[in-house]
């Protein structure tokens, strides 16, 4: 291997590294966003972007102050970490494919559109909208930094296997809308006005009808792969992954209910599940997964494009 080859597998490995934390940042902050919205702490900091006019407002500190400021804390240092990535495939440009910087750049701009949706969350007085672009928006960087890391993981760019990134797409988009039902039934608090008056229940039905179609479609994927050895044989931790993520997720939204919402845990958890279904699938989608490429690494990856 020359010095050229070293330098571009070294950089490489650099930013793949990176994008793993940030993958793992975001889905931290999707459940800290949730104890922050379960545990009514959205508006606890009344100021943006500082708390309290401070940057650490030790002598505010509640439960509450903490989860907001944390939460503030915690999205600031994604944002930096994103820049660096977006900065480093600047200077490494010559060593990495041309298209990364621009990539990353989409990045960028996601977490500066996700900042300025938080701040409007707090100008806007938790108003449900803003409250559901502000998780897409999260669920959407989540994608595009599985998508990066995947693209830099592969050796290989060619797909031949067209048909089963389509087909995986659908229970993809599915999650996605189920998400944003579930983000509009919490906060416009109608799973709590439905259980407690029986009112406002169409949105809870809603979501509970929807888990119908979602369900079929991962049973459907995973169903077809065993009709693909070669699919099944190459994918089958991430196919048994978002079989037991939707078990998981459907038992934690039935228990929601059966506790009338009153534990934050299986709330959070219903959330940061939505989150890891997301991730799986959207990695499901980005990795190589006809392995006929026999000394390809992604033989060894573990799960949510971690290599
Ligand atoms: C199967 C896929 C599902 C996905 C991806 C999903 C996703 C979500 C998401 C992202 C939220 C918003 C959480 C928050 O803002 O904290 C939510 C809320 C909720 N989900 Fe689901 N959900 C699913 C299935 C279900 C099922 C089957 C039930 C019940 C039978 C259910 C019951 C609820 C309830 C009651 C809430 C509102 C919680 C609140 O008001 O705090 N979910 N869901």
């Amino acid at each position: 291997m020359n010095n050229l080859e070293i330098n571009k597998t070294k950089y490489k490995t650099i930013l793949i590294n990176l994008g793993n934390h940030s993958v793992i940042a975001i889905i931290a902050l999707i459940g800290i966003g949730s104890a922050t919205r379960v545990m009514e702490a959205g508006l606890a900091c009344p100021d943006w972007p500082l708390c309290y006019g401070s940057f650490l407002p030790a002598s505010h500190f509640n439960l509450r102050v903490f989860l907001e400021w944390f939460h503030r804390l915690d999205a600031f240092l994604l944002g930096i970490l994103i820049l660096t990535e977006f900065a480093l495939s600047l200077v490494w440009r010559k060593n990495l494919p041309s298209s990364l910087p621009k990539k990353y750049s989409l990045l960028l701009f996601l977490v500066i559109l996700q900042g300025s949706l938080g701040a409007l969350t707090v100008i806007n007085m938790l108003d449900s909208f803003t409250v559901m672009g502000h998780l897409l928006i999260a669920f959407l960087l989540l994608i595009t930094s599985i998508f990066i890391n995947q693209n830099l993981i592969n050796k290989y760019s060619k797909f031949s296997n067209k048909w089963w990134r389509l087909l995986l797409s659908i229970p993809l988009f599915l999650t996605l809308v189920q998400s944003i039902i579930g983000v509009r039934l919490s906060s416009t608090w109608s799973a709590h006005l439905c259980l407690t008056f029986n009112e406002k229940c169409m949105i809870l039905d809603s979501h509970k009808l929807f888990a119908i179609p979602l369900t079929f479609s991962i049973l459907t994927v995973i169903l077809v792969s065993f009709f693909r050895e070669n699919l099944f044989i190459n994918n089958w931790r991430y196919l048994l992954t978002i079989f037991l993520l939707l078990i998981s997720q459907i038992s934690l939204g039935v228990l929601s209910i059966k506790t009338n919402l009153n534990q934050p845990l299986i709330i959070i958890g219903h959330e940061i599940v939505a989150a890891l279904l997301i991730a799986t699938l959207t990695t499901l989608i980005t990795r190589i997964s006809y392995t006929n490429l026999e000394n390809s690494s992604t033989k060894n990856n573990l799960l949510i494009g971690v290599n």
